[in-house]
């Protein structure tokens, strides 16, 4: 099992406060990882209560904080890491924004600011660690996107374009960077139960998508998505670069 292990690493998981970034922490914390975890100035307080509760269990953990929509916050974030823990060997990019609204009534302010988070922040923290990563030899990247990026849906237009275009953007870097020794890779979630979505995915239409669209029957947990993101970051995956890995449950199978 040692392949799946990470002693010794270090990684950075944007919005990390909470839901699938707080799962994923932990996650590459017990695989043996140092984790530094972002969250926007606004929710500052949550990222540092999930870094106490990680410290009090015995792991090496900071809180930052940084909008993807800054490149000055990302830059003085992996710069905060780099300090702290000497290097930066795994980016999760899983800071995310949802939007649903009908494509006729989208206001532009709003198509943008969906792009800005999911997409061109993605790329701006790609490119920030990947810059460090070059300096030690390689890292890992890992993309949170969706089944959304890969079908399209109702109500849900700058997501579909924005994670479709995450996953896309996957590929690229993958190759770019493989001479580098950085390794690219993307996880696509269907729908994930976390304490903000609970109640909504409990009604219409999410819970007769649930129950009838996805084969296995139920929604997935943030540690289905966790766990898949620390095979693609560990050396297990070492021959794996610029994959999108359904944790779907076969939703886009059918
Ligand atoms: N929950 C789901 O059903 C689901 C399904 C598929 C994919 N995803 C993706 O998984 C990721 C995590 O989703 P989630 O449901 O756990 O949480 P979420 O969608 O509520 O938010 C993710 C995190 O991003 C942070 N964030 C928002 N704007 C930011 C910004 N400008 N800069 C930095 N951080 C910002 C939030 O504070 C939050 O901690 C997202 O990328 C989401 O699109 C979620």
């Amino acid at each position: 099992m040692s392949s799946f292990g990470l002693d010794g690493k270090v990684a950075l998981v944007t919005g990390g406060g909470a839901g699938i970034g707080r799962a994923t922490a932990w996650a590459l914390c017990r695989a043996g990882a140092a984790v530094a975890i972002t969250e926007v100035a606004a929710k500052a307080g949550a990222a540092r209560a999930v870094v106490a509760d990680l410290q009090r269990a015995g792991y090496r953990a900071m809180d930052l904080t940084l909008d993807v929509r800054s490149t000055m916050t990302i830059a003085s974030a992996v710069g905060l890491v780099c300090r702290q823990f000497g290097r930066l060997d795994i980016l999760v990019n899983n800071a995310g924004a949802q939007l649903l609204k009908s494509a006729l009534e989208l206001e532009e302010e709003e198509y943008d600011d969906v792009m800005a988070i999911n997409l061109k922040g993605a790329f701006f923290c790609a490119q920030a660690a990947a810059l460090e990563m070059r300096e030690h030899g390689g890292g890992t990247i890992v993309n949170i996107a969706s089944q959304h990026g890969v079908v399209g849906n109702i109500n849900r237009a700058p997501y579909c374009a924005s994670k479709g275009g995450l996953i896309n953007l996957t590929r690229a870097l993958a190759v770019e960077w493989a001479p580098l020794g950085i390794r690219v890779n993307a996880v696509s979630p269907t729908f994930v139960v976390t304490e903000y979505n609970r109640s909504l995915l409990a009604q219409a239409p999410f819970a007769d998508e649930i129950a009838n669209g996805i084969p296995l029957g139920a929604a997935a947990t943030p540690e289905d998505v966790a766990d898949a993101v620390v095979y693609l970051a560990s050396p297990a995956a070492r021959m794996v670069t610029g994959h999108n890995l359904m944790i779907d449950g076969g939703w886009t199978a059918r």
